[in-house]
């Protein structure tokens, strides 16, 4: 028997528009959106986001299940991700190209999945410009277009210029795609002008440095844009949708694209009568943690400003969608009601949960896993794998995982099961387990639920993983299981058919680290002035002057914790280094765009980051540095506290004592072994969909 999952409700659209009548409660956005021949059924959508699901080129089932699960949780539009125009012009191995017409089946096929629920869907057409990669696809090498001979900050791949001959032809692919996105009926096309890729850089005076009729002049820069629209327009006529996506600033001063110049921009494409509407973004690949904003950092809806004037500049000529962190209804609401866009795109706040619509749309609110801002999904597609949600295992495992695939216990399968561990892997197996009709209780030592979560959430600026702890302990509470905290667990005093071990991990004492695998320990680690990470920020949270007032923190990790702890200190007057032997600090953190927002703030606190270093030794209030290259060892002296952020061990103490006494244990999460929190879940939905 097959039941709705708790975080992922099927209900259709059509079922609640009879029960419950979302008019009242966000009259803005259930309002239909018309342009041209299209008819919106309300005002939020998703924009374009890659997943990185394609197979040979183009897109697979994953991508059909995808879009299908967030049409079917309630978005009006979906936007589907980048395809590339031109093989010039790829950037991800799984991304996707639209020129051939292998594309159109696959594209029909997206279509009717997403009709079916009142969806409508466009094609993102773009090409990397320079933010793409020559030797990505092993059998078709070959040089990035680009306006200028200017690399990418991100890629540092110098482009060819584009000429003539190279500017006539992208023209005609863009026609090319377009012909097959009209012939496989989806609802439009939407030239990716934005984030500093090909056309973004032809309109940036930045990245176009051109003499031609494509340089200079704001007139000359939109040029190639008019061209490909007017050739587009030429294949698919007026009936299906048409649309530029813009980055509105670039944030680069006035070298780069302003607010001013967007607004000139926006005027000449729309007096061109070709754009049916303007996406608009900000940001660039220079400053993706902009276009894609990490927890703690930007507000909700920060890009307004520039969705008010770009609706100025365009008034009835063409509808203006906007991004922008966006993470309930109720600020799209507002941005709505004041007439500042015409749709409100919720794009991450989609991938954590694809049925945020219909859930707000019924007053479920409360049921909404929020997106937090961990940012894994960007990481993922930075690290070109396969993008899913840190919050939601199901994103790109929809088939698998999906609304709907849950299936409950008949009488007589329920088990008691007690889990051992309020950390992400404990509380989603508990959910998970209790949706399906098992009877469990879930204990946790701490006086507060989450774990490493937990530890995170009390940094500065990282309120965001309690959001992501409450996103896991709402569905429990729901289901009638009350988390016993401050609850102290041994083999003696659990039972129940099946104990579950989520008792988590503990950051190491030793020092030991894989750049030194000669050796266990550092000498002198376990003098008392040393600590892990986990108790220093226990610790400096409880009172920012318990680690004295000269802390050394040494960072194996590449994570955010030894940056949050040292922002934590330093605020405090404390004076704070770190060293890493990696070849700079939070690698991790760069990736979930998190470290350009924390650099500075660490910069002005006056700590002080050392790259490329690591202990030799450590004595009495002093620590023996080496640079890891060569050179003398030099101390650094009168330490208050030297702080241990190294490696993790699971905390299995209790798995094996179960396992010795013939008990039916299950282990899971970092008990196994210490993973991202990502991984945890994932592991812990798996698990608790097997029992
Ligand atoms: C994993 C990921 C992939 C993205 N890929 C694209 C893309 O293919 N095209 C694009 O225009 N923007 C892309 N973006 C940017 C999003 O469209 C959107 O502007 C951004 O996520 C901010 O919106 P949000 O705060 O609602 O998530 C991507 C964002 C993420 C997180
Ligand atoms: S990984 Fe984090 S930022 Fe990305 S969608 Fe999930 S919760 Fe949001």
């Amino acid at each position: 028997m097959k039941s709705t999952p708790f975080y992922g409700n099927i209900i259709p659209l059509a079922y609640i528009e009879q029960t419950v009548n979302p008019t009242n409660r966000y009259p803005h956005i259930f309002r239909p959106l018309n342009i041209g021949a299209t008819t919106f059924r309300h005002r939020i959508m998703v924009t374009g986001h890659t997943q990185l699901y394609g197979e040979n080129g183009t897109l697979s089932e994953r991508h059909i299940d995808y879009y299908r699960e967030r049409a079917k949780g309630g978005a009006a539009l979906l936007v589907l991700e980048q395809q590339a125009a031109h093989p010039a012009g790829r950037n991800y191995h799984a991304g996707c190209g639209a020129w051939d017409t292998s594309v159109v089946p696959w594209y029909k096929r997206l279509a009717e999945a997403v009709h079916e629920h009142e969806c409508k869907i466009l094609a993102q057409l773009f090409c990397a410009g320079a933010q793409g990669s020559s030797t990505q696809y092993f059998d078709d090498w070959q040089p990035l277009w680009a306006a200028s001979r200017i690399p990418s900050a991100v890629t540092e791949e110098m482009p060819v210029a584009m000429d003539q001959a190279n500017i006539d032809e992208l023209v005609q692919y863009f026609a090319r795609c377009a012909d097959n996105v009209r012939q496989a009926g989806l609802d439009g096309i939407e030239v990716h002008a934005a984030h500093s890729q090909l056309l973004g850089e032809f309109l940036s005076p930045a990245f176009n440095k051109r003499k031609d009729q494509y340089g200079g002049s704001i007139e000359n820069r939109c040029r190639i844009i008019l061209e490909i629209g007017s050739a587009i327009r030429d294949v698919v006529g007026p009936d299906i949708l048409l649309g530029l996506r813009l980055s509105f600033d670039e944030y680069l001063g006035p070298i780069g694209i302003t607010p001013e110049q967007s607004e000139q921009q926006i005027e000449i494409f729309s007096a061109s009568g070709l754009f049916d509407f303007f996406d608009i973004s900000g940001g660039g690949y220079h400053n993706l943690h902009v276009a894609v904003a990490p927890m703690g950092t930007v507000p909700e809806g920060f890009l307004v400003d520039c969705a008010r004037r770009a609706k100025k500049v365009a008034g009835d000529r063409a509808k203006i969608f906007i991004v922008g962190r966006f993470l309930e209804l109720s600020k799209a609401e507002d941005v709505l009601s004041a007439g500042d866009a015409d749709m409100v795109a919720m794009t991450r706040a989609h991938m954590s949960d694809p049925f945020i619509v219909a859930k707000s749309a019924e007053g479920r609110e409360d049921e909404v896993t929020r997106c937090v801002g961990a940012n894994v999904c960007v990481s993922r597609l930075i690290s070109n794998r396969e993008v899913t949600c840190m919050q939601n295992p199901a994103m790109g495992r929809e088939k698998l995982w999906g609304a709907g695939t849950l299936d409950t216990l008949s009488a007589g399968q329920q088990r008691h099961i007690s889990i051992v561990g309020g950390g992400p892997a404990g509380l989603r197996f508990a959910a998970t387990a209790a949706s399906r009709g098992h009877h469990v209780r879930i204990f946790e030592a701490r006086a507060e639920l989450g774990g490493r979560m937990y530890e995170l959430a009390s940094l500065p600026t990282r309120e965001g993983w309690q959001t992501a702890i409450d996103n896991l302990v709402r569905p429990l509470k729901r289901l009638g299981v009350e988390p016993n905290c401050k609850t102290t667990i041994t083999a003696n005093n659990i039972d129940g058919d099946i104990i579950v071990c989520a008792t988590g991990s503990s950051w190491d004492r030793s020092g030991y680290s894989p750049y030194r695998p000669e050796r266990l320990e550092i000498p002198g680690a376990n003098l008392p002035f040393v600590v892990d990470l986990g108790h220093a920020i226990k610790r400096a949270v409880a009172d920012k002057t318990a680690l004295g007032q000269h802390v050394l923190i040494l960072d194996e990790t590449g994570e955010y914790h030894p940056l949050g702890l040292a922002e934590l200190l330093s605020a405090s007057g404390v004076k704070v280094e770190i060293i890493t032997p990696r070849p700079f600090i939070g690698a991790e953190t760069q990736r979930t765009m998190d470290l350009p927002h924390v650099m500075p703030r660490l910069k002005a606190a006056g700590v002080k980051i050392t790259a490329q270093h690591f202990v030799e030794r450590i004595e009495h209030r002093i620590a023996i540095i080496y640079d890891i290259w060569g050179g003398e060892p030099y101390p650094i002296n009168d330490i208050d506290t030297i702080v241990l952020g190294m490696t993790r061990s699971p905390d299995d103490a209790l798995y094996r004592q179960l396992v010795a006494e013939g008990r039916t244990a299950l282990k899971i999460g970092d008990v196994i072994t210490p993973r991202p929190i990502e991984a945890i879940i994932y592991e812990a939905e798996k698990f608790a969909r097997s029992i």
